[in-house]
């Protein structure tokens, strides 16, 4: 055999990147503010039908492949069928097979940039063109940019993008992206892994007879502190999920996940109470931030994007100074080095007296620095 072993490797996922997710440390001492999780533990309902599936001693037997339970569950908060909902193991998995059912190297999508850096990576998997829109002025999406690029290429069938968008937060109101939806004439996905934080959601209309072609997708890993059990959805027209069901894997979420997310459902008032604090941490901190001479536009995620002050005495980026600075304090944030992202740093919303450290850090970045 001559050559080298990545010769056998597709041409497409030699030439990519991976996916960098935020680093995630095993140190307890550290205060996590770098990749959007709940800093509330799952409630006290969700850990109790957990243990007590686990003494059902079941878990040597599959789940239910369907997830059916769930999937009406789900359905039922949103007014909608069972038959609009597909399950999976996050919503990287559904992302995953939603590029399965309805994109390939022939059929490319749209994304505004900057926005969740998972997309493009998985059309390097899946060998899908991608085009990028760039935001406009405080990060508002471009939407007749949008249908620009769809009219320059007429191969794209599907437009993605997050609301609250992901890293800047920003939300676009639904009535403007329901009338995008309207224009749109191929699928629109929105993706509203962080809708809870003071969005409005468009579950209830994604797949109905006035917008057959918008899709809505979800996770429980921020809004119900579920990230480690990996929980994702997708709403939409029942003729698209039939499809959807038929490439995904068998039995793509666990028994303790389907067990969990349920529980989560049912404990609303609970998660309610919660999603109302990490907003008023979020307030706190942009007000606090501000006086302190920050710079960002309103987020409606449980997390802010912020431009630290430029610093006068010293050269360098003040982003990735503040980032690199709190790291050395134990203070995870997140620093995207991209040119579109390079002046900002993602902060995630955690408990309050997190967030007070944080300033407290920052008090002595700004003295050091400004
Ligand atoms: C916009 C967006 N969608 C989806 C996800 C991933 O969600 P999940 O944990 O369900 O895979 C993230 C995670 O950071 C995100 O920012």
């Amino acid at each position: 055999m001559s050559g080298s072993l990545k010769d056998f490797v597709l041409k497409n996922i030699r030439e990519m990147e991976g996916y960098t997710p935020g680093e995630q440390i095993n140190d307890p001492e550290i205060i996590k503010l770098n990749t959007n999780e709940n800093p509330f533990p799952p409630s006290r309902k969700v850990k109790e039908a957990l243990s007590n599936e686990i003494s059902r001693n079941r878990l040597q037997l599959y789940p239910d492949p369907a997830s059916y339970e769930l999937r009406k569950a789900i359905a039922s908060r949103f007014g909608r069928s069972e038959k609009n909902v597909i399950i999976g193991n996050g919503s990287d998995d559904v992302l995953t097979i939603l590029f399965r059912t309805f994109l390939n190297h022939e059929a490319g999508f749209i994304i505004p940039w900057p926005t969740y850096s998972l997309y493009p990576v998985l059309a390097g998997i899946q060998n899908v063109p991608c085009f990028k829109v760039p935001l406009k002025k405080e990060w508002k999406i471009n939407f007749p940019g949008i249908l620009e690029e769809l009219n320059r290429h007429s191969k794209n069938k599907m437009v993605i993008f997050a609301n609250p968008n992901a890293p800047t937060g920003n939300f676009e109101e639904p009535n403007h992206v329901l009338s995008f939806v309207k224009s749109n004439p191929v699928l629109t996905l929105v993706d509203e892994a962080y809708i809870s934080f003071g969005g409005k959601s468009l579950m209830p209309d994604a797949g109905t007879d006035d917008y057959p072609r918008l899709m809505a997708c979800g996770t429980f890993s921020k809004s119900h502190s579920l990230a480690g059990q990996r929980i994702g959805y997708i709403v939409a027209h029942e003729d698209l999920i039939f499809e959807m069901d038929k490439a995904r894997d068998s039995y793509n979420l666990s028994r303790l996940s389907q067990i969990s997310a349920l529980a989560a459902l049912e404990d609303e008032e609970e998660y309610q109470k919660r999603f109302e604090t990490i907003m008023q941490t979020r307030k706190f901190l942009s007000s606090e931030l501000r006086k302190r001479g920050f710079d960002f536009s309103e987020s409606l995620a449980n997390f802010i994007f912020v431009s630290p002050p430029g610093l006068s005495r010293h050269e360098g980026n003040a982003a990735e100074k503040y980032y690199t600075f709190l790291k050395e304090k134990k203070i995870l944030i997140r620093y995207f080095s991209e040119t579109s992202t390079q002046n900002h740093v993602r902060i995630t919303i955690g408990k309050k007296e997190e967030i007070e450290k944080l300033l407290e850090a920052t008090d002595l970045f700004l003295k050091k620095f400004l």
